[in-house]
């Protein structure tokens, strides 16, 4: 029973991790382009920005403290893990570039492109070019780390599955 603790962490930090950046898309930013008042707009986005940004960095902590574990946990069952001729090694690789571009790509996002975008609400200028022009990039950067976190959801299905992840290549 107490097995089930480390991928049970794992698995609520991946859908805290994953459940809002769902919700900016589709919910958070299309709300808050329709308030008019730039002022007010500005004050929402910035608690959603600030508060959304502590949540993904929180989530993530705890993902790689519990990814960490549920490896100790997997090595007491299956003596192949780091043997790169096991899928479970090649699986596990991959998943970790993964999480590498993930954790770029949010970075990117939380410490260049919001603060950017920030200000240029804060100068009134978010009907720029430039603006035009940093919403394009953030979109792009967004959705990738959405299509990157899929990704790595597939490659934690894949390595949980035992019958397929503890054969050989
Ligand atoms: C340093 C980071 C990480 C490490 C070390 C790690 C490690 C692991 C390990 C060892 C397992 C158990 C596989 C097994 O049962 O054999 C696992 C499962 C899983 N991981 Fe990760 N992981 C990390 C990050 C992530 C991230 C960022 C995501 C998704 C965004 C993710 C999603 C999953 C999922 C969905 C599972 C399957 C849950 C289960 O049924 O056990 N992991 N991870």
């Amino acid at each position: 029973m107490s097995e089930a603790i480390t991928p049970w962490v794992h698995i609520v930090a991946v859908a805290v991790w994953l459940g809002p950046q769902f919700f900016m898309f589709l919910v958070t930013v299309p709300a808050v382009r329709v308030i008019e008042d730039p002022e007010v707009r500005l004050r929402v986005m910035r608690v959603i920005v600030t508060r959304f940004g502590w949540l993904a960095w929180a989530a993530m902590a705890v993902i790689v403290l519990s990814g960490v574990s549920n490896l100790f946990q997997e090595a007491d069952e299956f003596g192949h893990l780091w043997d790169t001729e096991y899928r479970y090694f090649q699986i596990f690789s991959t998943k970790m570039v993964l999480v590498g571009l993930m954790v770029i790509l949010t970075a990117l996002h939380t410490f260049v492109i919001g603060p950017k975008q920030l200000r240029l609400l804060e100068e009134m200028r978010s009907d720029s070019t430039e603006a035009a022009g940093l919403r394009r990039v953030s979109i792009i950067v967004s959705s990738l780390t959405l299509l990157v976190s899929i990704a790595t959801v597939y490659a934690g299905a894949l390595l949980a599955n035992h019958d397929y992840s503890f054969q050989l290549v």
